[in-house]
């Protein structure tokens, strides 16, 4: 994607902020979850830039509001004198919002020498900034963030990248993981949702000693997971999970929701990370001390990418063909089961 000059594109959270509008409302960023929010600074109300650059926003509201966007403009002006500014120039359909002390222009990275520079950012549905600019020039700037909050919008209702891109690579590197990214898998895994948020879960990332004496318990056919450098077990029991009736067991299901939250994590960061259930779990579990009571539901194979040279004819197939699935009807149904 080309991106016009001066644009960025980036996934930042977006600071949060509570400031007062023209009616002398608090607002906050979590009030517009679920809506992208065109946020723009402006330095002053009723100059010439300013009442353009609002006057383009609020004849195009229509558009941003058609792309489940908001509009909020933040000014240090008191909020009366916003109220007077939307009045007299019938600036509808814009939020605008006063930071008097630039706080929030500040938290936002829009401000220079104590003045404001006119900035925009567009932060999506899940309160994350996708892109900036600095030192507008109001002409054509409205039309150029619709246009990029279209490009956003229509990228967002694609599947998520990293879910079309992961794959059961096993073409793995040696190479180490830092230990702060193998932390940052782990974090992924931890703010999975979890049945009466039991977090039922418990990880070992095999390491040293451990680790070679994991290696020694992998099925054959998971040769090629001896050369990651990292493993992490995940292990669990009914008990550290919801036991509700008709069998549902939830320990399992809030293990597989944590290592998808890991594998989708370690995608975005470009590493592999591949469950197995391959391993001789007796050995496995003594090889990390893992007490006897507890299920060792699988082992997730992490690493970079390496050489696929090192895979077995099958697997290199595999690694690089098309993803086998059944069609979607033969799992999903509409209205009734089997329907
Ligand atoms: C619970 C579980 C256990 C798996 N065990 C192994 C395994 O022991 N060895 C292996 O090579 N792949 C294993 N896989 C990978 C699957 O074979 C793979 O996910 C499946 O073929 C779909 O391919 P894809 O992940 O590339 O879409 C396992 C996957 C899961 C979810």
């Amino acid at each position: 994607m080309i991106f016009p000059e001066g644009v960025k594109m980036l996934y930042k959270l977006a600071p949060d902020f509570s400031l007062r509008d023209a009616d002398g409302e608090e607002r906050s960023l979590r009030d517009f979850r679920g809506r992208y929010v065109v946020l723009y600074f402006f330095p002053r109300a009723m100059t010439q830039g300013c009442t353009k650059e609002a006057q383009d926003f609020s004849s195009r509201i229509g558009d941003f509001k058609g792309l489940y966007a908001e509009v909020i403009g933040i000014s240090p002006d008191p909020a009366g004198r916003l109220s007077r500014f939307r009045e007299r120039y019938g600036l509808d359909g814009i939020h605008f919002l006063s930071d008097p002390e630039l706080r929030v222009a500040e938290a936002y990275g829009a401000i220079e020498d104590g003045k404001i520079i006119r900035s925009t950012f567009i932060i999506d549905r899940t309160q994350t900034i996708r892109a900036l600019w600095k030192r507008v020039k109001v002409p054509g700037h409205v039309d150029e963030v619709l246009e990029m909050l279209r490009t956003i919008h229509a990228a967002d209702m694609e599947l998520l990248p990293e879910i079309r891109f992961r794959r059961a690579f096993r073409a793995i590197s040696p190479d180490p993981v830092p230990r702060e990214l193998v932390q940052r898998l782990l974090e992924a895994a931890h703010l999975a949702p979890s049945c009466f948020n039991n977090q039922s879960w418990r990880f070992v990332v095999a390491e040293g000693e451990s680790l070679e004496k994991l290696r020694e318990s992998l099925a054959g056919g998971n040769y090629w997971a001896k050369r990651a450098p990292v493993i992490i077990a995940v292990a669990s029991k009914p008990e550290l999970g919801c036991r509700l009736s008709d069998r549902r067991d939830y320990f399992l299901f809030d293990c597989g929701m944590a290592v998808g939250n890991l594998m989708l994590q370690a995608t975005r960061m470009g590493l592999i990370a591949h469950p197995i259930a391959g391993y001789n779990p007796e050995k496995a579990k003594e090889a990390l001390r893992i007490p006897e009571d507890y299920v060792l539901i699988t082992l997730v194979v992490v690493g970079w990418h390496g050489d696929a040279g090192k895979l077995s004819e099958k697997h290199l197939e595999r690694e690089f063909g098309p993803r086998e699935r059944v069609s979607l009807s033969e799992v999903a149904f509409w209205g009734y089961f089997g329907g």
